[in-house]
């Protein structure tokens, strides 16, 4: 059997959704899955990132980061995204993305992807679980099949419990706790099961 194709995406300002997505791309890779590391076009000016030190450090390290196109998501078995909350809510940057889909979505070319997803917040509790409903209800009218953690695994509790996708503060420099770092380890692995089952399923005809 072919390899699942895990295309990891993610917006990151300042770093911390950068290393989760780094951390799915790397467990993913162990898995041997064909892994596409993706970033999301950046879609604030200059003049804004230019006032954020931290933003601009992030931006000027990442641009060698492959920016997403459409056809990383209809080559995509699997589906991880990573994104920061904005007031409760994608980030417009991933919102763009997502709004251009149209095309695949009304060829129905999204349905059954496996797809899950991680957030981070300034706060503890800042919205991070808002942010992946909403992401997931996107999913839902894409007809692609979401696979939340659950408390299917114990790193997913250590992590933090949120059952919806790993999440976590932001993290200064990108640096995760060891405890988010395995919990995206288990959330990647996950996906990659539940997405092979799926494309085998459909490979033998499964309704
Ligand atoms: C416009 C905007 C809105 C934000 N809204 C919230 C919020 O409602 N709650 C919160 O805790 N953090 C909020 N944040 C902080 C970001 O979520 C935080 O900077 C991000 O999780 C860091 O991820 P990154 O390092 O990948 O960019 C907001 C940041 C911006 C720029």
């Amino acid at each position: 059997m072919n390899p699942l194709t895990l295309t990891v995406l993610y917006y990151s300002a300042t770093g911390t959704n950068h290393a989760m997505a780094q951390e799915a791309a790397r467990e993913g890779e162990r898995q041997g899955a064909r892994v596409r590391l993706r970033q999301v076009a950046e879609l604030a000016p200059e003049a804004a990132i230019a006032m954020n030190a931290a933003w601009q450090a992030h931006r000027a390290a990442t641009r060698h980061v492959e920016v997403a196109t459409l056809e990383d998501l209809q080559a995509a078995d699997c589906l991880m995204v990573s994104m920061p909350t904005r007031f409760g809510g994608i980030p417009a940057q991933m919102k763009q993305f997502l709004d251009q889909a149209g095309p695949l979505w009304a060829t129905g070319k999204l349905v059954n992807k496996a797809v899950s997803a991680m957030s981070s917040a300034q706060n503890p509790h800042g919205g991070q679980e808002a942010t992946l409903l909403s992401f997931y209800t996107v999913m839902w009218h894409w007809g692609a099949i979401v696979v939340a953690p659950g408390y299917t695994d114990p790193t997913f509790i250590a992590a933090g419990g949120n059952p919806y996708g790993v999440s976590t503060v932001a993290v200064e420099g990108g640096r995760l706790k060891p405890e988010t770092v395995a919990a995206v380890q288990a959330q990647t692995r996950r996906l990659l099961q539940v997405g092979g089952w799926i494309r085998d399923g459909a490979s033998q005809g499964a309704p």
